[in-house]
């Protein structure tokens, strides 16, 4: 099993770091051809549809039998089916408002589950080059380089990565301004990187401390859930329970001690699940 986990890695590593320059191209030519999705404030770019393709095509020619769930082809109206079988959970572009200003946080996400469990993740930073990779239970990876999570417990230690996203939705909008102003006074220091796949790959890596947030998909999750936990983390629901990848919930951190502080700061609410 472990030898077919490496491969799996390998293929997909492969085919990222294709994708990634396309991605590099892209980033800082004049217009990306966008169309919104949810609410206004929600693009897709023909370079996430396109580099979606390109992963899937390239995955399924070496691996017929395995499924997959990916955000472009979700949006575009096929249910994501999440059962036992090997399925690639794909985000080709997490941070695709960032991408769509030329904020180079901007990510490949790639989770492989089996049996519904996270087996293998890559997140891809492609214009700094940043390759994070974790097979479970053989530790997690920064360019080959083994990472760690910080050693922080208590929130009056912590950098703390908030994303202060859905500008366009009032209620979303006053859920962020009453968490920067509870956080504030407690920690080091409250950032915001524009996507998912990339504050979690920060806690793994231990630049960042903790990160939650309600809402995203399973696609901007799946690989950083992994991740984390092979860096040495933790990933909870938000209530501080169990992480379920298809719940759009999602709380990593550094340690234990630290998640179960931040939970009672956060207003819980239960959006439609992804599966
Ligand atoms: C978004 C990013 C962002 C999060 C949004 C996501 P996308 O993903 O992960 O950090 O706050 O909720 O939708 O749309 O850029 O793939």
């Amino acid at each position: 099993m472990s030898d077919s986990l490496e491969e799996y890695l390998e293929v997909a590593c492969g085919l990222t770091k294709e994708v990634g320059q396309i991605i590099r191209n892209k980033i800082w030519v004049d217009k990306q051809s966008i169309v919104t999705k949810e609410h206004k404030h929600d693009f897709v770019t023909e370079t996430d549809q396109e580099v979606e393709k390109l992963l899937i095509t390239g995955l399924s020619s070496q691996f017929p039998d395995h499924k997959f769930i990916g955000e472009e082809t979700t949006s575009s109206g096929v249910k994501a089916e999440f059962t036992d079988d090997p399925t690639w959970i794909i985000d080709p572009v997490d941070g695709t408002l960032n991408f769509v200003h030329g904020y180079p946080n901007v990510c490949v996400s790639i989770g492989l589950a089996i049996n519904k469990e996270l087996v293998v993740g890559i997140i891809y930073v492609p214009v700094p080059d940043l390759m994070f990779t974790a097979i479970k239970g053989k530790g997690a990876f920064l360019n080959d380089k083994k990472i760690h999570v910080s050693n922080v417990k208590n929130l009056t230690d912590a950098l703390l990565i908030l994303e202060l996203s859905g500008g366009a939705i009032a209620e979303r909008r006053q859920t962020y301004v009453d968490y920067v102003s509870a956080f504030l006074c407690h920690v080091h220091g409250i950032r915001s990187a524009g996507s998912a796949a990339y504050n979690m790959a920060m806690v793994a890596l231990g630049g960042g401390d903790c990160y939650f947030e309600i809402g995203i998909h399973c696609w901007d999750m799946a690989a950083g859930a992994i991740i984390v936990r092979e860096a040495g983390g933790v990933v909870f629901d938000t209530t501080g329970g169990e992480f379920d990848v298809m719940s759009r919930r999602v709380l990593c951190a550094a340690s234990e001690e630290l998640a179960k502080q931040v939970v009672p700061y956060i207003k819980q609410t239960s959006p439609a699940r992804d599966d």
